[in-house]
């Protein structure tokens, strides 16, 4: 075997093997693509299956964990909205004060309406609004915010 044979075997090598490395990242590609939750890529949005039996006795609001977020759920009549606590100011969390019908947030003093949009201090984004509905007598909220 010659010294140029020797040469172009290695450089055949080199080229198969980026050809094979290629085609991983490819096919790895398309595989997260097409299914994203399967593969790491994103994480499924966590949820969570409540009933309104879990509501503590004469409260129409709950204190959820959902993912990684802390959560308020506030139940009327036909309604349900439920809120990430986090403040929208600089991250704080924000505390349900049901007397005054509203989040406060202690770090500095903002204040948001029971539907999450700032009415004093220096928030001036709203509450994440997380998706929640019922779905026969389960009522199911995601971490997911509101489009
Ligand atoms: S972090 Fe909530 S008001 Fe500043």
């Amino acid at each position: 075997m010659t010294e140029k044979n020797n040469r172009r075997d290695f450089f055949k090598y080199i080229a198969n093997s980026l050809a094979v490395i290629a085609a991983g990242v490819s096919v790895t590609g398309i595989i997260t693509f097409l299914f994203p939750y399967s593969f790491g890529k994103r994480k499924r949005p966590e949820r969570l299956v409540l009933s309104d039996n879990d509501f503590p006795d004469n409260k129409n609001y709950m204190h959820v964990k959902v993912g990684e977020k802390e959560a308020l759920i506030i139940r009327e009549v036909n309604e349900l909205r439920a809120f990430d606590l986090q403040c929208t100011h600089a991250g704080c969390t924000t505390e349900w004060q049901e007397k005054k019908n509203r989040f406060f947030c202690a770090c500095h003093n903002g204040i948001f309406d029971s539907k999450g949009k700032p009415i004093s201090g220096p928030p001036k984004k709203p509450l994440d609004e997380l998706i929640i509905y019922r779905n026969n007598s389960s009522i199911i909220i995601t971490e997911q915010v509101k489009a």
